[in-house]
């Protein structure tokens, strides 16, 4: 049982995901590893993820694993159709997700996700789990664990967690080094300005690009929008990342000041309304707002909605919405991750180190699952420096060791000058 869009895309979905593979040297390795020895030999895996090449190949390494992997989308606007036929038809994977599906359906598709009676779940913003502690309680009983992907996810479980209402352990891949250092960064980095160039196709090199949030998403999307000849932006809450962005050579001001002058605006904060009302009623003619953060509440889109008299749809992925003075404000992919929406997400090279984490945890989750606490678990060093390692070598990267003199120093407080 499945509900796609079209199953007569699945040889494209093939191409396209043989294609992602290539990029994907860790994840071949774990599927090699894995056929052989079939360490998750019929378990009941759930996965609430974007439905993308890359995840493909992550179902593919599971499938390899001998797990029984049902999944569904983590946003109704990711889902890459052709992709979902291929599982279906190609890799024998179950797919619940059709690009453009509404609210209701999105949330239909997690129920019959979780109909399949995980023991396993793997979540991309904790929908599973949270739609799993408040309307299918009665299958928390089977749960070995859960892994879950983003920022905004693992901040929901840990509030889960700190209230005492999380009943399985969590292991959060997002926090692991080898995730989040490449795909929050170079990932959306590269992405996000993937995803705002094919649906403007507007040159970026001139333009004030403001960026709200300099966490890992927002270091990325800052770096690539310089490359490109944008006179970047920062707007920040917390007083460190705002000295560090300012130390990385960026401009720093509030949102209000910021939004008179920008020609571009993105958030990736995790955060609610940080473009709001009083953002917009002060903002310049024609400007591109987007977001790459998790859920789509980060810009106020009920308030841009209320100051507008008009909105047209001059291009795929974008809705211009203009105001009873006469400007207009761009609003792209209906403020839903634009890297996902507008483009294909994050590259699969960095997608590799991610999804090596997944299959990984769910792995560690499958052997150690019972003897866990249930709260939010690091995915533990030593499989993350692991992933480091089977990366590097694919990279063809040798690195120094340490001398025995060199680690006994490290590891001693006696010897000084
Ligand atoms: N687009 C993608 O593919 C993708 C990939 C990874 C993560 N994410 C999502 O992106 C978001 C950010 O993730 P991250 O890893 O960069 O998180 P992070 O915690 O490293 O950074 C978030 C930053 O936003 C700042 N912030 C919060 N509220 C703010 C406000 N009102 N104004 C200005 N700054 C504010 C915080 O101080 C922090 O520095 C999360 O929702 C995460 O789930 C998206």
């Amino acid at each position: 049982m499945s509900d796609i869009k079209d199953t007569s895309l699945a040889d494209k979905g093939v191409s396209r995901i043989e294609w992602a593979l290539k990029e994907m040297p860790v994840i071949r390795g774990l599927i090699q590893q894995f056929s052989e020895k079939r360490p998750l030999e019929g378990v009941r895996i759930s996965g609430c993820l974007h439905i993308t090449t890359e995840t493909a190949n992550l179902a593919r390494t599971l499938k390899a694993a001998g797990a029984d992997l049902v999944l569904c989308a983590s946003n109704p606007l990711s889902t890459q159709d052709d992709v979902a036929a291929a599982l279906v038809e190609k890799y024998e994977v179950p797919v619940f997700a059709i690009r453009g599906e509404s609210t209701e359906v999105y949330y239909q598709h997690v129920q019959a996700a979780l109909d399949h009676q995980p023991q396993i779940t793997m979540d991309d913003g904790a929908d599973l789990v949270s739609e799993m502690h408040k309307s299918r309680t009665d299958l928390i009983a089977n749960m070995l664990g859960g892994t879950e992907e983003t920022t905004t996810g693992v901040i929901r479980l840990r509030a889960m967690a700190k209230d005492g209402a999380l009943r399985f352990p969590v292991v959060a891949v997002n926090d692991a080094m080898t995730k989040h250092f490449f795909d929050n960064r170079y990932g959306t980095g590269q992405s996000a300005l993937d995803g705002i160039i094919r649906a403007t196709n507007i040159l970026l090199a001139g333009k004030t690009f403001t960026i709200v949030g300099y966490g890992w998403c927002g270091r990325g999307i800052a770096m690539r929008a310089r490359g490109h000849g944008a006179h970047v932006v920062i707007t920040e809450v917390d007083p460190l990342r705002a000295l560090e962005a300012s130390m990385d050579g960026y401009r720093v001001m509030p949102l209000l000041d910021a939004a008179r002058i920008s020609d571009f605006i993105v958030t990736v904060t995790g955060d609610k309304h940080t473009i709001d009302q009083r953002h917009m009623e002060v903002m310049k003619d024609g400007c591109i707002l987007a977001n790459a953060g998790h859920f789509n509440v980060e810009i106020n889109i009920p308030a841009l909605e209320a100051l507008s008299i008009d909105c047209k749809r001059p291009r795929e992925f974008v809705d211009e919405y203009t105001f009873a003075d006469g400007r207009t404000i761009r609003l792209l992919a209906e403020g839903r991750l634009v890297n996902l929406a507008a483009a294909e997400g994050h590259p699969s090279a960095v997608m590799d180190m991610s999804f090596a984490n997944q299959a990984l945890c769910v792995d560690y989750l499958n052997r150690q699952g019972r003897t866990l606490d249930n709260t939010v678990h690091n995915v533990p060093l030593d499989l993350d420096q692991e992933i480091a390692r089977l990366k590097l070598a694919a990279m063809d990267i040798q690195i120094d060791e340490l001398t025995t003199e060199q680690h006994r120093y490290l590891t001693s407080w006696q010897e000084g000058t």
